[in-house]
């Protein structure tokens, strides 16, 4: 059966989005908005799988929760268009998860990089949920029946397992499944990944060769989404940069990563070719393209984090939406959930 294309994709709660996010996955989020039926889920329940002191505790992650929600509104995304809603208050995230744990194999998770990279040293200390991890994330999708999923180059691996699961499901119950009327064995489909591009990698403002991070300790290597316009201006102003001016060809680029980076950050941000940029700044110095990037960046993120701010004021419509996006979505996956009891074999009323 070739199952109707529906885009899911997942966020962490944290408090603190930058540039970084709003150009790398949120603005491609909202754009599949326009041409897809789209799911997106605040993942709470994977946010718990690392130590309490990571998510900061429960009145954190609530605040968290809404803010990560209240920033992609800001940003554009459209709760009436798409479903917006957070993972716990939909049940069948877990319940799929529970099966997938059964499904999935030891050795299929032992090689999953990111938990190596979350558990560190002390494997013996990290959660069950943090080994699970990639099979909640399976089931997110699957329990939609999701055909395309918008996620970073290090969520690939991740996506490979689901659609290993998703086969290793399909052929463990294949006679039930088939019984249920799926003539073709198909069950779930394989979800397949719509990585974000390379050029909407935005990189630490002190640092071109490390990703922009939340977790980055200088407040200056960011632009947060929530930054007032004079924070912004002075962080875009020390951007570390290199002694020679700009390029006038994209070539030019290569081997200056700072360089590099803040073109590609106006370019996204003005939604113009690099070439295009470099075409308006080549030959010049870093101080007069800061000064227009400073002005652009301003224009673009300050009305994102005022929105932000106001929709913080009124927590109580945040939550209406995310109540509203849950039903939603708890309509979609709740009648799948039942057919995937009834293929695994247990009895409901
Ligand atoms: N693991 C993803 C990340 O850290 C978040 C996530 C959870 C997700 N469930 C998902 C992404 C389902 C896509 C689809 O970025």
């Amino acid at each position: 059966m070739a199952f109707k294309e529906r885009v899911f994709s997942g966020m962490q709660p944290t408090g603190s989005l930058h540039l970084g996010n709003y150009l790398g996955a949120m603005l491609q989020w909202i754009k599949l908005q326009e041409t897809h039926e789209c799911i997106y889920c605040v993942v709470d329940l994977h946010a718990i799988t690392q130590d309490v002191e990571v998510w900061g505790g429960p009145v954190e992650l609530k605040k968290s929760i809404r803010q990560v929600t209240a920033a992609y509104i800001a940003c554009g995304l459209d709760p009436k268009k798409s479903v917006l809603f957070n993972q716990s208050q939909v049940p069948e995230h877990a319940e799929l998860a529970w099966v997938f744990n059964c499904v999935a194999r030891l050795g299929w998770l032992n090689r999953m990089t990111q938990f190596k990279e979350k558990a560190g040293k002390n494997r013996e200390n990290a959660s069950v949920g943090l080994y699970a991890y990639p099979n909640l994330m399976a089931a997110d999708i699957l329990a939609y029946r999701a055909t395309h999923v918008p996620v970073g180059e290090d969520q690939k691996q991740h996506l490979e397992l689901a659609r290993d699961i998703a086969q290793k499901f399909n052929n463990d119950f294949k006679p039930s499944i088939e019984q249920a009327g799926y003539a073709d064995g198909i069950f779930f489909p394989q979800p397949e990944p719509v990585i974000t591009g390379p050029a909407t990698r935005v990189m630490s403002l002190r640092d071109g060769t490390k990703k922009m991070s939340k977790s980055d300790p200088s407040d200056l290597s960011r632009i947060n989404l929530t930054d007032e316009a004079d924070v912004v201006a002075k962080k875009i102003q020390k951007a570390k940069t290199d002694p020679e001016p700009l390029p006038s060809e994209a070539d030019g680029l290569s081997g200056r990563p700072e360089a590099e980076n803040l073109v590609g950050i106006y370019a996204a941000l003005s939604n113009v070719s690099v070439e295009k940029v470099l075409s308006e700044f080549g030959g010049g110095q870093f101080s007069g393209f800061k000064k227009a990037l400073a002005e652009l960046a301003v224009e673009k993120v300050g009305p994102i984090g005022a929105e932000m701010n106001r929709l913080m004021g009124d927590v109580a419509e945040i939550d209406r939406i995310l109540c509203d996006g849950a039903a939603r979505a708890h309509a979609i996956a709740k009648p799948i959930m039942d057919e995937v009891k009834d293929v695994v074999g247990f009895v409901r009323s």
